[in-house]
């Protein structure tokens, strides 16, 4: 109710104000704040994908410049030498404007990250995008093979036979991120207990394992944390089989945990002038991260006290 309340009241509130809370989310607004993150990450160790914030579109003339925008970053990031790959949102590229708009542009982003030796990763939206995005996915990954992947939401109750459909697919296996679901979803779509979403996670998480898929293990949940640790053993997964992730400024303490033990670790850096339009919606779809970036104020408030040195990502 409170983090409802405040979620609806943060997009009326000065934004140098809200940007004292998100900041501790989002690398910046420039190409260079996301190369800073990403380098600063990669000398601990850490992989990065590059998420380019963008807002809602309603003209393919936005999605065209998305695409532009998304070409660019990859040009300066690839010659960078940061060590990571690129995550995308279809709905950014205009796929609920025109399927085939969304496929061409993705289709360019994924060519020139394959020329490059580099992988696009296809975020998974909300509900109604689900079937064109695995859709759009297929394609991709018949004509670039290992060069793109996909996010599966252990949420959506279809993501078991999503999965054993695409296991068939022929070789090399697909890459997959697979994550809770962060969009709020009716009963009928979504399971939503939050105990039954967690085994449903471990669940999907044994079937990849089983079936020898690459797999991006996306959570800040200690008790799935422990639980992928005894599934990757079970199953004798190799370390090269994959990585942990976790979003920018996210429980860092457990990020450091994981590392230390020798996994691999790959975090999600947003950036992009349209931060402000983003997380403000991102509170309206889930007002539960209101209250993660009030308890980031004080954390942070806290941090200052104790180390004014400290940055805020660490
Ligand atoms: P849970 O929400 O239970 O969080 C566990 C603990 O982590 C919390 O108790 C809290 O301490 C901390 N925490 C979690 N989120 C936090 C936050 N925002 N701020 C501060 N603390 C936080 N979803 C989706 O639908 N499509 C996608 O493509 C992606 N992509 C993606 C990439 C990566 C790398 C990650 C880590 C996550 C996603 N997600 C996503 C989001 C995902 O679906 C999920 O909503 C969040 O990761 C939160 O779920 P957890 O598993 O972390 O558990």
């Amino acid at each position: 109710m409170l983090s409802r309340t405040i979620a609806n009241i943060l997009p009326y509130m000065p934004k140098k104000l809200i940007w004292i809370f998100s900041k501790r989310y989002i690398a910046g607004e420039t190409v260079e704040d996301g190369l800073r993150a990403s380098r600063e990450l990669n000398s601990q160790g850490i992989e990065v994908t590059i998420d380019l914030l963008g807002e809602f579109i309603r003209h393919p003339e936005q999605a065209e410049e998305n695409k532009r925008r998304y070409m660019d970053l990859m040009e300066r990031f690839t010659s960078s030498g940061v060590s990571g790959n690129f995550s995308v949102k279809p709905t950014m590229l205009g796929l609920l404007i025109d399927h085939e708009i969304c496929y061409g542009h993705l289709r360019e982003l994924v060519e020139k990250a394959a020329l490059r030796n580099n992988f696009i990763r296809i975020d998974m939206e909300d509900s109604q995008c689900v079937e064109s995005e695995l859709n759009i996915f297929r394609r991709l990954a018949a004509e670039f093979p290992g060069h793109v992947g996909l996010v599966l939401q252990a949420y959506l109750r279809r993501t078991m036979d999503d999965l054993v459909s695409l296991s068939k697919l022929p070789a090399p296996a697909p890459n997959f991120r697979l994550c809770k679901g962060i969009y709020v979803e009716p009963p009928h779509v979504a399971y939503k207990d939050y105990q039954e979403i967690r085994e449903h996670f471990l669940e999907d998480l044994e079937f990849i394992l089983k079936n020898n898929i690459y797999v991006g293990i996306a959570t800040h949940d200690k008790y799935l944390v422990n639980g992928s640790f005894e599934l990757l053993k079970k199953y004798r997964t190799p370390r090269d089989r994959y990585e942990f992730q976790m979003l920018y400024g996210v429980t860092p303490e457990l990020r450091h945990f994981i590392v230390a033990q020798g996994h691999r670790m790959r975090v999600y850096v947003p950036f992009g002038k349209d931060w402000f339009n983003y997380s403000t919606r991102r509170l309206k779809e889930n007002p539960k991260i209101a209250s993660h970036i009030i308890k980031a104020l004080f954390v942070r408030e806290q941090n200052r006290r104790i180390t004014p040195e400290k940055h805020s990502e660490s």
